[in-house]
């Protein structure tokens, strides 16, 4: 295209534009902020905008940086929907009172596990998806360095595995704080943080999101990495030397959420979103965006990629306890002064 010509386009387009106001936003606007994968925020904000004319900006961020973006916007809160990300976060943002109450007409479609999410936090968030902790291993990797292939938590600390493991850092990542309050629900405080210290020894990298480790493994450039287990088979699928592990003792899970932030200047549109992402049609799109967590709504699709529930050994693990204000940011400081601050 000349230069005139993409000068007349843009000047039509402006015209457009003045002419018919807010053409594709009659609907309003809504602002979006997403903690899944970029891969898949994208297109469930465009499908939403296509059912209903409805215009979206989003913003992705991990889930624990979300938490601090609402907390931080809270006397002039931007956003309107938190959508995905961890549960933690989203009930420790219940609790201290940056999302509000909502009770969808879709609350009757999701399961027990999606539901009591609602129930213990007076509705203000609500299950999307579930999807298990765990990690993963390159194949080549583990060859080449002659080490036997790990099951368990346990033989991620040996000393063979020096520098060798990934995981995120759990004041940004749902994904870590989820590691974080697994271990300590599953082998009790003192042990757990003796296990962090030790694996520390091995972590090559914090990453600030929590399925970037699952990418580093895919490419070789850690051995092991530490994520939830479908971020891992997302790598598998396309093809990379990927191994992909539940750890033997056993091992926690997250409640992926979502909550209307207080004080959203559109409100409507952030309900009409709610509903909409409780269906199961829109739920159906994880798989599409190579998304292959549990989806909350009871008759949307189970991808059969998904790592099922029934062949893990999983923790009972007490979400209101873990994603109460106190206990989170208890772990993350004392993880801050006792691991992180840790030499190698
Ligand atoms: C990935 C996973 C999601 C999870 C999210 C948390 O996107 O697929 O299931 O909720 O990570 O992200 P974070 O960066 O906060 O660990």
């Amino acid at each position: 295209m000349t230069n005139t010509r993409r000068l007349l386009g843009l000047a039509a387009a402006g015209l457009f534009a003045w002419l018919a106001p807010g053409a594709a936003s009659a609907q309003g606007n809504l602002t979006v902020y997403c903690s899944v994968q970029e891969e898949w925020c994208r297109p469930m904000m465009q499908a939403f905008e296509r059912a209903t004319g409805i215009r979206v900006a989003m913003t992705r961020r991990s889930s624990g940086e979300t938490l601090t973006q609402i907390r931080a916007e809270s006397s002039n809160p931007r956003g309107d929907v938190w959508w995905g990300g961890t549960g933690d976060p989203h009930m420790q943002a219940a609790q201290e009172n940056l999302t509000v109450e909502y009770r969808s007409p879709m609350l009757d479609q999701v399961h027990d596990w999606a539901r009591r999410q609602a129930e213990q936090t007076g509705f203000r968030t609500i299950g999307i998806y579930a999807g298990a902790l765990g990690y993963s291993y390159n194949t080549n990797e583990l060859t080449r360095r002659r080490l036997a292939a790990p099951r368990c938590w346990s033989d991620l600390t040996a000393p063979g595995f020096r520098g060798e493991v990934q995981v995120a850092d759990p004041n940004t990542s749902g994904t870590a704080y989820t590691m974080l309050a697994t271990l300590v629900q599953l082998m009790g405080e003192e042990p757990a943080f003796q296990y962090l210290r030790n694996l520390h020894r091995n972590v090559n990298q914090y990453t600030r999101s929590g399925a970037a480790p699952a990418r580093a493994v895919a490419t070789g450039e850690t051995l092991v990495g530490i994520t939830f287990l479908h971020d891992a088979v997302t790598q598998k699928l396309t093809g990379a030397p990927v191994e992909i592990v539940a750890p033997c003792e056993g091992t926690g899970y997250e409640i992926g959420s979502m909550s209307i932030i207080r004080g959203a200047r559109n409100m409507e549109q952030a309900r009409r979103f709610y509903d909409w992402a409780l269906t199961a049609e829109a739920q159906g799109l994880a798989v599409q965006a190579n998304a292959f967590q549990l989806p909350s709504n009871r008759n949307a699709p189970i991808p059969p990629q998904a790592p099922r529930f029934e062949n893990i050994r999983l923790i009972d693990y007490d979400f209101a306890r873990w994603g109460s204000a106190e206990e989170r940011t208890r772990l993350l400081t004392r993880w801050e002064r006792e691991v992180r601050a840790g030499s190698r």
